[in-house]
């Protein structure tokens, strides 16, 4: 009998709520043979030589950014970083003139991080490289939802039939929406949590369920992804003190006494330690936040190269 062929031809990826199941597999058994090629001596393939790889970063970035660069390096592509702050934006000129300038340079790849949302999906209108969503405002994130699910996998065997919370500042997170539609997707029970102000009931629609009581499923969840409280966003007050969303939304020492003993903690950083984290859980052995952060560089090289494939570039 023959194996099956991975599935992919998309020249973009612009977020996790149109892929299918087969498609996010395909990601994810990918990334599995990528992460073999950091434990090499010479940790390169040639897959990408001669491309062109932009990362296009409008906002800040830590994680994400530096992925990227290295991902694409470890593919043998020559990498353009681009920044919003000291280039000519000050002076006016839009993304999408931007774009096409850097592309005029002979670009494959556009890695885009902007706080707009939909601006992913407006630059893949507008020019002929692949797009890669890096983050768009409080849309998708979908490269960080792929690296948790491959990280939750990679923990678990298998994704089906696991209870995940996704914990906080919901309402500003492109991180949950890119979760929930990918976790979701691979048979997965979220449960989204957070004070009403940060976490609305229309989640629901995309099969997520969702409370504002952290104490009462604490107990029974697989995974608990504590999200950063996004304080550069938050125009209004939505919970009355930090102390008091710690109190009833913080993965506390004592609250974590209260999960399942073998349960798997995630965050996608940056992290505001002792707000919506204590540090004892962050550093301790059941937190998974740094093996994300290595996992991050395997799918992105997969990301990469599938969607360098599709494109025939
Ligand atoms: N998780 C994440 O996107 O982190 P950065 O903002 O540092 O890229």
């Amino acid at each position: 009998m023959t194996e099956a062929k991975p599935v992919w031809n998309r020249k973009h990826l612009l977020g996790l709520e149109d892929l299918s199941a087969t498609e996010i597999n395909t990601i994810l058994d990918t990334a599995d043979s990528f992460k073999e090629v950091s434990t090499r001596s010479i940790k390169k393939v040639p897959a990408l030589r001669g491309r062109v790889v932009v990362n296009a970063f409008w906002e800040d970035s830590t994680r994400t950014r530096t992925s990227f660069q290295l991902a694409a390096q470890r593919l043998s592509a020559d990498t353009i970083d681009f920044s919003e702050k000291g280039s000519s934006v000050s002076k006016g000129e839009t993304l999408i003139d931007t774009a096409r300038n850097i592309e005029a340079m002979g670009t494959d790849v556009i890695v885009i991080r902007h706080p707009a949302a939909g601006s992913a999906h407006l630059l893949a209108r507008s020019v002929r490289s692949c797009v890669i969503n890096a983050g768009d405002g409080a849309h998708e994130h979908p490269t960080q939802g792929l690296l948790d699910l491959y990280t939750i996998r990679e923990r678990f065997g298998k994704i089906e039939g696991l209870k995940v919370a996704i914990v906080g500042d919901i309402a500003h997170s492109r991180v949950a929406r890119s979760n929930v539609w990918g976790l979701t997707k691979m048979g997965a029970q979220v449960i989204l949590v957070g004070p009403a102000t940060m976490v609305s009931k229309s989640f629901e629609a995309m099969g997520a369920r969702v409370t504002n009581d952290l104490d009462s499923i604490i107990g029974q969840v697989d995974v608990v992804n504590m999200l950063r409280v996004q304080f550069e966003r938050i125009k209004s007050s939505q919970f009355p003190s930090v102390r008091e969303f710690t109190r009833m939304y913080g993965l506390t020492w004592d609250r974590f006494q209260r999960c399942k003993k073998d349960v798997f903690v995630m965050h996608p950083g940056p992290m505001n330690r002792g707000i919506e984290i204590s540090s004892d859980i962050a550093d301790g052995p059941q937190s998974g936040i740094l093996t994300q952060v290595t996992n991050g560089l395997a799918v992105r090289m997969a990301v990469l190269y599938l969607v360098t494939q599709a494109q025939g570039a």
